[in-house]
């Protein structure tokens, strides 16, 4: 079995498109006329359709622009998300469906648009996407997805065969979807957002919101940002007054890459629900090469052994397809929504004044670029026909979303209170081997004990910062994570990735 031990453990788009000079953080208070909280794709997206109406709008991102979860996807845009349709036809009607695959292709080719308008040089391809099966026994899933999706309008078929080195049972396909570079295609919009007056601040983490008229966000920094309008793009939603953390559950995926013969490449783009989803598209490489993406192994933060999960996804790829040299390795995170439909609009029943964009799945990219189009319109008193499908104050999760409510739920509550049991006879400081991070009981408190390559311990409070489930060490990428909303930090507490907005707090061994 080859395995990616020696790949370079870094994405692939932020190798390629690496980011620059860091745009510095408001230099003392601001004032302007919409602030976006978050510089993904629904942020960036959304920022820049608003300065492209003439809105004076501020970009605030905690790290760095395009380099979180945006930084790490596969990159495919396609409106053909797995088995979606038929889920839809059955829980939001045929409209509801209909709806879904009009808003998302409607995001693919507005993005045609947008590189061809501003000459954006991303790798940009047109490619049909399948979602396949080998097992025989889910072919009538397949038809049923297929039907489904041809009903919602999308130009989709079933077939038996595809271009992939390998037999399936049978797929659905669907033309005319595309894939690209994303960190190229965003930094352009970004330049071209600045060109047009609007401004980007970077190592900016917004810890708090006042709603009101002016919104006044403050930063970790101590500066307030007051704005009349603002949109919350943080991925896992970092202000959430309609508790939408109750309708999302974080998914942790992994991702391999690496060279292969061009004429062995797929060119389209394929995902399959089967093996815990794997999902294979390639990228230009050159000198007669093209990248392999395979994405797989999707687990809740915290909860899996993930240099295993790696040799496993590896292990597939490289049985699928032949001459594979793997070159990087990376992993990536989702946010689920429980009715399977992303959360985009007003923040909560009351807001006036504040947009949320999250709940994307494994489909940020076209999701991102609707959310960008669908908040700027909101935003400027107009309202896209999908929006209420989109809508965040849509049906109580309860009573539409029940099942998968209440699994969440008692997710989250296993690790409140769960997690906390081990721990009293866990291991001792002592017992963590380099590189290693565990859980420990000191002097009363769970901590979360780390022993760094040249054997040194450091320690933080195992409590997340954000409502107080306990974290648990990832050693394949050094990483505290939480399980119940999949906020993650770093060895010494530091965030990574929220929703949480505060570090883990430092413990004395
Ligand atoms: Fe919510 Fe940790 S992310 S409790």
């Amino acid at each position: 079995m080859k395995d990616t031990e020696a790949a370079t453990r870094r994405s692939y788009w932020l190798e390629t498109a690496p980011p620059g000079e860091p745009a510095p953080p408001p230099a003392g208070d601001l004032s302007v006329e919409v602030a976006v909280v978050g510089g993904g794709i629904a942020g960036l997206s959304t920022a820049w359709e608003l300065v492209r109406q003439g809105r004076e709008v501020a970009v605030l991102e905690a790290a760095r622009l395009a380099a979180g979860v945006t930084g790490h996807t596969t990159a495919k845009l396609t409106a053909l998300h797995t088995l979606v349709y038929d889920h839809l036809r059955r829980t939001r009607g045929p409209e509801g469906a209909r709806l879904y695959a009009l808003s998302q292709s409607e995001a693919i080719r507005h993005a045609a648009e947008v590189v061809g308008e501003l000459g954006i040089d991303c790798e940009w391809e047109e490619a049909a996407a399948y979602t396949y099966a080998q097992n025989p026994g889910r072919v009538e899933e397949l038809r049923a997805e297929a039907r489904a999706a041809r009903e919602a309008g999308l130009p989709a078929e079933f077939v038996t065969e595809t271009e992939l080195p390998f037999s399936v049972a049978g797929a659905v396909r669907v033309s005319g979807q595309a894939q690209f570079h994303p960190r190229k295609y965003l930094l352009a919009l970004v330049d071209d957002l600045r060109r047009r007056g609007g401004a980007v601040y970077e190592g900016t983490r917004v810890v708090g919101l006042t709603e009101g008229k002016p919104c006044v966000l403050e930063t970790g920094a101590g500066v307030s940002v007051r704005a009349e309008e603002v949109v919350v793009a943080t991925h896992y939603p970092i202000f959430d007054r309609a508790l939408l953390f109750t309708r999302l559950s974080p998914r942790r995926e992994l991702v391999v890459a690496g060279t292969i013969d061009e004429d062995l490449a797929p060119r389209d783009m394929y995902i399959t629900p089967e093996q815990g989803t794997r999902s294979v598209r390639s990228a230009p490489y050159g000198d007669g090469k093209r990248l392999l993406i395979v994405t797989g192994e999707h687990f809740t933060p915290g909860t899996a052994d993930v240099e295993k999960r790696f040799a496993r996804l590896s292990e597939w790829a490289d049985d699928h397809f032949s001459g594979l040299t793997f070159t990087h390795r990376w992993a990536t995170q989702d946010n689920d929504s429980t009715d399977s439909v992303p959360l985009v609009g007003p923040l909560h029943p009351g807001s006036r004044h504040t947009y949320v964009a999250t709940g994307f799945g494994g489909w940020g990219l076209s999701g991102g670029i609707m959310a960008g189009r669908l908040i700027s319109d909101l935003a400027s008193g107009r309202e896209a026909e999908w929006a209420g499908l989109y809508d965040p104050r849509r049906l109580g999760p309860v009573v539409r979303e029940g099942v998968s409510f209440l699994k969440h739920q008692a997710q989250v509550a296993r690790h409140f209170i769960g997690d906390r049991l081990p721990a009293l006879s866990g291991p001792r400081p002592e017992d963590i081997a380099p590189g290693d991070g565990a859980v420990v009981r000191l002097g009363g408190h769970q901590c979360a004990v780390h022993r760094d390559a040249s054997g040194q311990l450091q320690a933080v409070s195992a409590a997340c910062t954000h409502l107080g489930c306990l974290v648990a060490f990832n050693r394949a990428e050094k990483a505290w994570e939480c399980p119940c909303h999949g906020s993650r930090f770093a060895p010494d507490g530091r965030i990574l990735q929220g929703p949480a907005v505060k570090p883990l707090e430092k413990r004395d061994l």
